[in-house]
């Protein structure tokens, strides 16, 4: 079984909405509304364990998972919520051993993520310009104990000369302006490698996918993915009043190559059909006709 040791990260839960995450030390007290939490009543007990405050209120020491860490993250930028980071994960089959390449690590929080799937012999590597966004990522990231599977550096992947990586396994994009790094981003993918953008607004998304045309990219896909969480209570169960409001779209993409001798035979891009359905109504006549 699992014991706490010192500096150990433990996730301190009352409730879904008063929890801390904290690396505990034998001489720790922290002050809650709920009463002290004192650090060594957790030490040398395994995971899982409750202990009372001096207000007789129950607490429960739990291992941080990594939904913890980027929940629990210092945020300096917009994050990528686990709704998010799920779907992602799944569309583009994140695995061990993936070579990612993520411009805009933020808060290092997606970072984290990824990390924690590509360990032990994948590997992520991160690009900002911002020194002050990287300090605290790195605090972050280092805090989940993802460091050695992360490699930041400061660079403007908009100006550089030379991309710094090649043969991705999936570059990831999390700029206000996504489209203007689709052809670096080509560069950094090996064939077929997934291209994931995140984007706030519907607006980046048409641009991104006439971007991502241009640049022969296929399997073009943009979502957006909706969490709706349930109280499960006896003969009262129903949707949670707290619901998670819009986060983000998310646009995927393939890298594939089509040579010229092929290009005719793509087929140009659909435009979807406007349908138009007469509605005839039965209770007033004037309005007779409603164009949907
Ligand atoms: C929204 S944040 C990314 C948040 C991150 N995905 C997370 O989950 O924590 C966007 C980041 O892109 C960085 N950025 C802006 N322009 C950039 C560029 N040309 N090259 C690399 N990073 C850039 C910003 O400094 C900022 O930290």
């Amino acid at each position: 079984m699992e014991k706490i040791k010192p500096n150990d990260n433990v996730l301190f839960f009352y409730n879904d909405s008063k929890k801390w995450l904290m690396r505990v030390a034998p001489k720790q007290k922290f002050h809650t509304h709920v009463g002290i939490i004192d650090h060594k009543k957790v030490i040398g007990k395994p995971y899982g364990i409750a202990i009372k405050t001096n207000k007789g209120k129950l607490i429960f020491a739990l291992k941080p998972t990594i939904y913890d860490y980027v929940m629990k993250s210092q945020r300096s930028t917009q994050i990528v919520y686990p709704k998010d980071l799920g779907y992602i994960a799944a569309r583009i089959g994140l695995q061990s051993g993936f070579k990612i390449v993520e411009i805009g690590t933020g808060s290092g929080s997606f970072t984290t993520f990824l990390a924690s799937i590509v360990k032990p012999k994948g590997h992520v590597y991160t690009y900002d310009v911002d020194e002050n966004f990287m300090a605290i990522a790195r605090k972050n990231i280092e805090k989940a104990g993802m460091s050695k599977f992360v490699t930041m550096t400061k660079l403007d992947i908009k100006t550089a000369k030379k991309m710094p990586q090649k043969d991705a396994d999936v570059v990831i994009v999390d700029l206000g302006d996504p489209w203007v790094v689709v052809p670096q981003a080509r560069k950094m993918l090996k064939g077929s490698g997934s291209f994931v953008a995140i984007c706030p607004t519907m607006n980046q998304l048409e641009k991104l996918a006439a971007a991502l045309r241009q640049n022969d990219f296929f399997d073009i896909e943009c979502s957006e993915q909706i969490v709706r969480t349930i109280e499960a209570r006896d003969g009262k169960t129903r949707h949670s009043f707290r619901a998670i409001g819009h986060t983000t779209y998310v646009a995927f993409a393939r890298k594939v190559t089509t040579p010229a001798s092929l290009r005719k035979i793509l087929e140009p891009v659909e435009q979807p059909e406007v349908e138009t359905e007469e509605i005839e109504s039965s209770e007033d006549e004037s309005l007779s006709t409603v164009k949907k």
